[in-house]
């Protein structure tokens, strides 16, 4: 059988999502990175919200505010205006302390470890991983929403979360690309978002469906297990 890190890779080069921050997996191949302010602001602003929405705010506010110096320069007063519709008004502000930070304490560029991002305001284990994966090409394991449903399924792992989650970031970490890091992050996500679904996932097009233990024993559709409210 396959391994599922070079399956997911091979499909993720053909089905990559165009996003505007992503650089997609031809470029990378060709020794590309994404901008890390471009990839930040991306992952901050998805954190609640969907890629469909984010995209025209990602765009208006690489125009008004390009670099993450501009940003740390700018007025409060209007990046909250432009953020305006976006919602969860904490991450703007956050936004802001961190540009300043990158800044004040970065010298303007963005940290690439795991460890020396997760210092900075508003990100959390999740952004931390992301940021140095995708931007920086390290070998940090991404588990957001996408991530724990794709194991939970791959492994037919009946745990509720959120007990589940240090066993899902095993499972998560035993397949991190040591190779393509930055794609392959993308990639479980795409799968997540689009194949791995949390209702009527598309398990007939899955790329890693015969590796799939839920697909296996039919339980898919009842996975991630949550605990009860
Ligand atoms: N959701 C959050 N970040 C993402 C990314 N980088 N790619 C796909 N989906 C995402």
């Amino acid at each position: 059988m396959r391994d599922i890190t070079e399956t997911l890779l091979d499909w993720y080069d053909i089905h990559a999502r165009e996003m505007p921050w992503r650089v997609m997996p031809a470029m990378r191949k060709a020794g590309h990175l994404p901008d890390p302010y471009a990839v930040w602001l991306s992952e901050v602003m998805l954190q609640q919200t969907t890629v469909a929405a984010v995209r025209a705010y990602h765009t208006r506010f690489m125009a008004l505010w390009p670099t993450v110096s501009a940003l740390a320069a700018a007025k409060d007063a209007d990046v909250m205006a432009a953020w305006a519709g976006l919602g969860y008004y904490a991450r703007a502000r956050n936004l802001l302390k961190c540009a300043r930070a990158v800044v004040a304490d970065h010298g303007g560029a963005f940290p690439q470890t795991y460890d020396a991002l997760i210092g900075l305001p508003g990100i959390g284990p999740y952004t931390a991983a992301a940021i140095s994966a995708i931007a920086f090409d390290k070998a940090s394991t991404v588990l957001d929403g996408n991530v724990e449903r794709v194991m939970s399924r791959l492994y037919n792992d009946h745990t509720p979360l959120p007990a589940a989650k240090p066993l899902l970031m095993e499972f998560a970490k035993r397949h991190t690309s040591q190779v393509r890091p930055g794609d392959y992050a993308q990639a479980v996500m795409d799968l997540g978002a689009t194949i791995c679904t949390p209702k009527n996932p598309a398990c007939g097009i899955c790329p890693v469906r015969s590796a799939c233990k839920a697909h296996e024993a039919g339980k898919q559709g009842n996975l991630p297990k949550k605990t009860p409210k």
